[in-house]
């Protein structure tokens, strides 16, 4: 079969990597950026402009954004919408298809390939040996690494905020005993369906963390809360819940958006890229009806000194916290003390 390969990128090579390659003639790959006579793995890449005049069997798209060289290979070069793959929509049925004997498990049925195709993925999950779910987001595994090698390890932990799930498979792995929490219906979300492929263990509660300390009660260990406390309206309420179900001396791991370099990803905070220092002086958290970083569900972003406020005044103690790469999301850990300080005493 002779094939091309629309993308130069880290998603080409995982994907040639996976395809059965003594089946397969890899002719080109296609580039927007293509110079003349520039080359691929030993492959001649040219621009989109000239896969018309190319004669395959297939085209595989490997990029995330695959709809519109998907909408150029059809409209503007005539590709049959037959002959068009992509990585990124539809991977497992590709796999089955194209895929070397082994990379997906022999047990999976078409209606597992159908159902892991069905979902919009928002995790790259690991499924099976170097295959994920196509989603943009990614386990960042130097988040949990911060309990140390072992600290998982029997512990009763909890992933607020799980979707997917790939932090609470992660830790599960790692040896914890994990309870998922999500508002969202882990039929649709796509949890349910990866947690009977990957064989866990792990329970789903489905509420708000608002809601949390009705559930539980100095009951957990260690608390994930990635990606969750910038999509609430009532963060510091959040913190309490979390402090209220964790026992005592437990520990909090944290994750999520800050105001220091919002302008890298925010149009408003972009015109005042040169004037930020005053807003990261001191404690203050920017909110919204829910549009900042260009997204419905975003609330508060709080700068770090604001972000440490919240979390202390909710009864934890916090060692340092981190920027990650890019600087505009903070990271960190908190123990709980016993008490939370009061707000108001007559
Ligand atoms: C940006 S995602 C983060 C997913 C994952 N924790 C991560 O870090 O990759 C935010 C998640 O928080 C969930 N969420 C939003 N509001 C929530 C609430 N009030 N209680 C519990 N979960 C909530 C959303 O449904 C979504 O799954």
């Amino acid at each position: 079969m002779d094939i091309v390969v629309w993308g130069t990128g880290k998603d080409a090579v995982e994907m040639l990597g996976h395809l059965e390659l003594e089946d397969i003639n890899l002719l080109a790959f296609v580039d927007e950026n293509a110079q003349a006579g520039a080359t691929f793995l030993n492959r001649q890449v040219i621009r989109p402009e000239m896969l018309g005049g190319q004669n395959f069997d297939a085209l595989f798209i490997t990029s995330a954004r695959w709809e519109e060289p998907r909408r150029r290979a059809l409209e503007d070069c005539g590709v049959p919408e037959d002959k068009i793959h992509a990585y990124h929509h539809k991977r497992f049925g590709l796999l089955r298809r194209f895929g070397k004997k082994g990379v997906l498990p022999g047990h999976l049925t078409d209606d597992d390939i159908a159902a892991l195709d069905s979902k919009a993925w928002y995790h790259q999950v690991d499924l099976f040996p170097g295959v994920t779910t196509p989603g943009p987001a990614s386990l960042q595994g130097f988040l949990l690494d911060q309990v140390g090698p072992r600290g998982f390890e029997g512990k009763r932990v909890l992933d607020i905020g799980a979707w997917t799930g790939p932090y609470s498979f992660e830790v599960e792995r790692r040896g914890g005993v994990v309870t998922s929490y999500d508002i969202q219906d882990p039929e649709t979300s796509g949890y349910n369906l990866l947690r009977a492929l990957k064989g866990s263990n792990a329970e789903y509660v489905r509420d708000s963390v608002y809601n949390l300390s009705t559930h539980f009660r100095n009951h957990f260990d260690v608390i994930l809360f990635f990606g969750v406390f910038y999509h609430l309206k009532n963060p510091v309420w959040a913190f309490e819940n979390i402090h209220a179900a964790l026992k005592d001396g437990g520990i909090m791991l944290y994750e999520g958006a800050v105001l220091e370099y919002a302008y890298t990803l925010d149009p408003v905070w972009a015109a005042r890229k040169d004037r930020m220092q005053p807003y990261l002086e001191v404690p203050m958290a920017y909110y919204t009806t829910g549009d900042c970083l260009g997204h419905f569900s975003n609330w508060y972003v709080p700068n770090v000194l604001c972000l440490r406020e919240w979390i202390t005044s909710s009864g934890f103690e916090t060692k340092d916290m981190y920027l990650l790469p890019g600087g505009s999301r903070a990271y960190g850990s908190a123990r709980k003390l016993a008490d939370v300080p009061l707000e108001h005493s007559s």
